[in-house]
């Protein structure tokens, strides 16, 4: 299979991180969001393109906070869900949902919490359930607070060095995500990670969108195409079997767009198992960031997301385990009123060897990336 994590020589690598000084350049969109539960001044970065379109992002969990596009009336509108406070990220159980958040080490689940590399077996926190692992352990990528390195009108770059053995993972894993806007409302996410010693990582953004807008309800009427032929169907632990199942002939077929609600509460296993859409699909086109992977719209607003990747697998999530406990911007979180694309490598992978690999070797640069492009109909 062909290998998805490009290697690259090292010099190249450290180039890409000893650049010294923390260049602060030309963002009058920065104020400050309060203070991390470690007391760590975090702050709030406003993004704004030549067209109007408006992104938040705070260096707490590099989260995106609001995405502001316009509905087919040209009025501008959030579509996603967020807190306008620190508080609201790190009370619970808004703090298990990880709302806009960057995932690491390794996005989605790695049963049992253990995974086996070059011999050893290693131990990361079981934090869901004591069952899994889930997204990068107890303080993944996204209760860290990540250094800035750049920032202007329309770009953030940020660095986070995770430090060998943190949450259990080998190695020193430098990572650098940046966001930054084009002027035909594509929100763009380069993520770039190195390592000195052998790990694995996979990284993802954990955005969940509404397009009618955050608190307005149900995402059940809104349509999405998804360009998988096969997925990774899940035990009831939602870890994948290692079957990379055709999506022909049951209601994961997505290819010609569908309602998203139309068969979601459908006779079918897998379903279930998830109480509703929680599955990695295995994209058709992996590495080609011209391919649409997945496209969502919204009949009452008119708009239109478009996802392009680079990465193999795509996780479709219909927000089953929100309950209406959390009330962020926008009003009450209720079950099934969002939807997240999270973007990644198959879950479980170190321990599915059919799946793409997701080990990081020292000299390799990962980079991957995803967009997410705003339009309306
Ligand atoms: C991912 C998982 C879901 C859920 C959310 C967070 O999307 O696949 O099962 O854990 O994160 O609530």
């Amino acid at each position: 299979m062909k290998r998805l994590l490009s290697a690259v020589s090292a010099v190249y690598a450290m180039s890409l991180f000893n650049t010294g000084a923390i260049a602060q350049s030309a963002n009058d969109g920065k104020e400050p969001f309060g203070k991390s539960p470690g007391g760590k001044e975090v702050f709030l970065y406003t993004l704004r393109n030549g067209s109007g379109m408006q992104v938040k992002i705070t260096n707490f969990g590099g989260r995106i906070t609001s995405i502001e596009v316009p509905d087919r009336d040209k009025n501008m509108g959030d579509v996603v869900l967020g807190f306008d406070s620190m508080s609201g990220y790190t009370a619970k159980p808004a703090a298990n949902a990880y709302f806009g958040a960057l995932i690491g080490r390794y996005a989605n689940r790695l049963a049992g919490g253990t995974f086996i590399l070059d011999g050893q077996t290693y131990h990361v926190p079981t934090n869901e359930n004591g069952k899994n692992s889930l997204h990068g352990g107890t303080h993944g990528f996204d209760s860290r607070v990540w250094d800035v390195k750049q920032a202007s009108t329309n770009s953030l770059e940020l660095h986070y060095l995770s430090p060998n053995g943190e949450e259990g993972f080998p190695g020193d894993l430098n990572v650098t995500v940046r966001y930054s806007l084009d002027d035909r409302d594509g929100l763009r996410i380069d993520y770039t990670a190195t390592t000195d010693k052998d790990t694995v990582i996979n990284l993802t953004n954990h955005s969940y969108f509404n397009l009618s807008g955050p608190g307005s309800g149900s995402i059940l009427n809104e349509n999405i195409m998804i360009d998988a032929r096969r997925y990774t169907p899940v035990n009831a632990n939602l870890i994948p079997t290692g079957a990379l199942d055709e999506v022909s002939g049951t209601p994961l077929d997505f290819r010609a767009a569908k309602q998203i609600g139309s068969r979601i509460s459908g006779n079918f296993e897998q379903l279930k198992l998830a109480n509703g859409y929680d599955h990695n699909f295995v994209l058709n086109h992996p590495g080609d960031l011209s391919a649409v992977a997945a496209r969502v719209e919204d009949p009452k607003s008119g708009r239109v997301l478009e996802v392009f990747t680079t990465q193999p697998g795509i996780q479709f999530y219909t927000g089953n385990f929100l309950n209406g406990s959390v009330h962020g911007i926008g009003g009450t979180y209720t079950f099934r009123s969002a939807l997240c694309l999270e973007t990644q490598h198959f879950p479980d992978s170190p321990n599915h060897t059919n799946f793409p690999t997701t080990e990081l070797h020292p000299g390799q640069v990962f980079h991957s990336t995803t967009i997410y492009r705003f339009s309306t109909k």
